[in-house]
């Protein structure tokens, strides 16, 4: 399976934070926002990643993630011109895709929480789509995801004014290779966007749609806002200093799955100065 990062949009919800710097590479705690989705997609075992990003903000992120080898991954880069929607990620990432299946993850989407790693290893040999939801106070800023007294899921929807149920779907989605076909068949929404939503509504209407009720240990957040930013901060922050571990460390993963030598490890401290990320990587 293959993985996206898509990491465009104008993020002006955030204005003026993002002004002059894209949202992905704000600081989530003590590293970049998009270190936290590129780890989502790390531990599924996902090593082939296209990074999607504005025009203009393409340079920064090859400079903070290069090519991938420093963390035994290959890391390709496109760009999305406008933003025309969630759904236009696996057009844009046609070619690279080929004839694997992919998993997309939203660069501004942080997930933590006990077994994360086995359930989202778990979706890599999809056939059809794999989903999850998510429990919320404000599911009307989402994907919301309706449920039968079976816990089958009944129907998905983008933003809805009055939500039916308070399951958000988040930002994390595995499909199988149709997912390419489908992203093309389907029309903008009214507000112009290929949205994620309508791709997920041809799985159900197919049957090949699984969704997945996050469990109360697995904690979610989408940064899309000042306060969702500050609360995510907050989170990562509490959770290092008290476990002393960190969240994230891209290099400790690719460690711990074996993609990196031990002098690699140690090399990769170098990089990071004499800052906390640093003295992290030393620690391990
Ligand atoms: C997007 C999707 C929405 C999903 C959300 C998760 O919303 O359209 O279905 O629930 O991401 O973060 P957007 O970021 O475009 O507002």
């Amino acid at each position: 399976m293959k993985g996206i990062v898509l990491a465009g949009g104008a993020g002006t919800r955030l204005y003026p934070l993002t002004i002059a710097v894209s949202k992905q590479l704000l600081p989530v705690y003590d590293k970049p926002m998009i270190y936290y989705p590129i780890s989502v997609l790390m531990l599924a075992g996902i090593r082939q990643i296209l990074i999607i990003t504005t025009p203009e903000d393409q340079d920064s992120f090859k400079k903070l993630l290069g090519d991938g080898t420093a963390l035994g991954c290959e890391f390709q880069y496109e760009i999305q011109a406008a933003p025309n929607g969630l759904a236009e990620a696996f057009i844009i990432g046609e070619k690279f895709i080929g004839d694997d299946k992919v998993a997309l993850v939203l660069g501004d989407n942080i997930f933590y929480g006990n077994g994360l790693s086995k359930l989202l290893q778990s979706k890599t040999s999809i056939d059809g789509g794999a989903i999850f939801a998510y429990p919320v106070r404000d599911p009307e800023r989402f994907g919301v995801v309706t449920f039968d007294e079976n816990n089958k899921a009944t129907s998905i929807e983008e933003k809805p004014e009055s939500p039916q149920s308070n399951y958000a779907v988040p930002g994390l989605y595995f499909y199988d290779n149709d997912v390419v076909e489908i992203a093309k068949s389907i029309t903008p929404s009214a507000r112009g966007e290929k949205e994620i939503t309508a791709i997920n509504q041809v799985y159900l209407s197919q049957g090949r749609l699984e969704v997945v009720v996050m469990s109360r240990g697995m904690s979610w957040f989408d940064t899309g806002t000042v306060d969702a930013l500050d609360d995510a901060t907050e989170f990562i922050r509490v959770l290092q200093r008290n476990q002393s571990t960190m969240i994230s460390c891209l290099e400790e993963i690719a460690y711990k799955m074996s993609w990196i030598t031990y002098d690699m490890l140690k090399g990769s401290a170098v990089r990071y100065g004499k800052g906390s990320y640093a003295t992290y990587i030393n620690t391990l």
